[in-house]
């Protein structure tokens, strides 16, 4: 008889209402930072849930983005990066003299970010600024600095609130850190 595999233990991080009331502050600092029209470009698949929640308390700043989405894929079914940047689909949105929020779930060692950045800045878009969930800056490989953060943790692999492990783990309505190490 086949024996399924053991299920992945996590540990509650951070819960519902503390991202709820950091993503209301990062809404906050993106009203007084970065006034004026903008197009949010959102990382898929990990931050749709982030994205959904971050443009509702944008309109409670009176800040009314336009939004797209684009996917970005370096993880397969693993915990570790294979390095390579790919973008999945067409991205047919047209950014040339756009002001561009970058948005995505996390950022680790910056290569799916710079990737994004520089394929904005190659189609024209006037200035890109970068939003991310969860910062983890000491993964980083790539200089980058976000200019807004919701957390900031240290070398964790982090699920729930749309991020996945191998597709596990999304519809979690807090973040959490899977327990076992991570093959790094
Ligand atoms: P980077 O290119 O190394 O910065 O990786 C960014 C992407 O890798 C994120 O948008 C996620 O999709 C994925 N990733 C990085 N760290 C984690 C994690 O802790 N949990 C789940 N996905 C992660
Ligand atoms: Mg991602």
């Amino acid at each position: 008889m086949a024996t399924n595999p053991p299920p992945h233990q996590i540990s509650p991080l951070f819960s519902a209402e503390e991202i709820a009331a950091r993503v209301a502050a990062i809404a906050g600092e993106v009203a007084a930072a970065f006034p004026g029209e903008f197009l949010m470009v959102c990382v898929l698949k990990g931050v749709f849930v982030f994205a959904a929640d971050l443009i509702r308390a944008l309109h409670d700043h009176g800040v009314h983005p336009k939004i797209t989405f684009v996917t970005l894929a370096s993880y397969g079914g693993a915990t570790e990066s294979s390095g390579a940047v790919r973008m999945q689909g067409e991205f047919a949105a047209n950014v040339a003299g756009q002001r561009v929020l970058i948005v995505d779930d996390i950022l680790d060692t910056g290569r799916t970010l710079a990737y994004a950045k520089q394929m904005l800045s190659e189609r024209g878009a006037e200035e890109v600024r970068l939003c991310v969930l969860v910062d983890k800056p000491v993964r980083r490989e790539v200089a980058l600095e976000p200019e807004f953060v919701g957390f900031t943790i240290g070398d964790h692999f982090i699920v729930g609130y749309g991020i996945d492990f191998a597709e596990e783990f999304r519809d979690l309505p807090y973040l959490a850190k899977l327990d076992q190490a991570t093959p790094r």
